[in-house]
């Protein structure tokens, strides 16, 4: 009788940090139809739940949650030893906008945005960075912002936070490129959100949470280093990039 060897094929997994966020529920659906197992981490357990579940039943896959504040670095520790593994992909979808105007007036305001963009994210990503580097594998993806690029009296304070991001991104993939870790830095444009709900949005540059997911997805696949979601943003903000700082500066931006 012939000796039938079944192998059973572990399924791949992927932290979302932030995983409340439209993207990031987008991110999930796409990895849950390409068969990634999932660990949702966000600070609402109770909607978590209520996600897990779609998505459990829709892809037939494992889906963990955690409680996760970004803000409470004290709890990074517990959290990391909870985990029942690290998943070699992260994901971290986490940000805050606010109101540019309440910004330059409310100091806690302005403080919750600039640790919310920039000093938790890189602070997680950190520690997840020294698991991999020391096991020679994973993939980090940060979710910046093309607010970054350039600053603009209409979001300057949410993008330099986010400015700063990219750039521990870019040399987080510099320390790590040699490490056999990937770091994907993403650049979305306007994308229809709660975080932009109510804003006015130019509509034929402005993307959707599902193809901003794809667009991670195959880049994460491909190991792309930086990307621009929609592509068309990597022109605007060259362009925007390019004007010189004593025109710039008397620009309605
Ligand atoms: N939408 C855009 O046009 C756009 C453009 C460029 C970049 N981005 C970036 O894309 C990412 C996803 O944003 P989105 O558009 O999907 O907006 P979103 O739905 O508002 O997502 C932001 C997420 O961050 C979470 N968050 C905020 N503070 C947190 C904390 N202290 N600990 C843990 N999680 C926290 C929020 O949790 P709750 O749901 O519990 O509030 C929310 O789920 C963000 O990094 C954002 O900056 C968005």
């Amino acid at each position: 009788m012939p000796i039938i060897a079944i192998r059973i094929m572990k399924k791949h997994s992927v932290l979302i940090l932030g995983a409340q966020s439209d993207i990031a529920k987008s991110i999930a659906k796409k990895f849950g139809e390409n068969n990634y197992n999932l660990v949702l981490a966000a600070k609402n357990i109770d909607e978590l739940k209520i996600q897990s579940i779609d998505l459990k039943v829709r892809y037939n896959i494992v889906v963990d949650i955690y409680e996760f504040d970004v803000l409470k670095n004290e709890n990074y520790e517990k959290f990391i030893k909870n985990l029942k593994e690290v998943p070699s992909i992260v994901i971290c979808a986490i940000g805050f906008m606010g109101e540019q105007k309440e910004n330059e007036r409310n100091s806690d305001l302005r403080t919750k945005v600039l640790r919310t963009n920039y000093e938790g994210p890189i602070n997680i990503i950190s520690e997840l960075a020294n698991i991999y580097e020391n096991q020679g594998y994973g993939t980090i993806v940060g979710i910046s912002s093309v607010a970054g690029d350039r600053g603009r009296s209409s979001n300057y304070i949410y993008g330099s936070a986010k400015a700063g991001f990219t750039t521990f991104l870019s040399g987080l993939r510099n320390r790590l490129a040699k490490k056999n870790v990937h770091v994907l830095t993403v650049l979305p444009g306007t994308v229809y959100t709660k975080m932009t709900l109510g804003l006015k949005l130019p509509k034929i540059f402005t993307s959707y949470p599902d193809k901003v997911a794809s667009d991670i997805f195959k880049s994460i696949m491909k190991k792309k280093n930086i990307i621009y979601t929609m592509g068309i943003w990597r022109l605007i903000m060259m362009i925007i990039k390019l004007i010189p700082e004593r025109i710039f500066k008397k620009l309605k931006l």
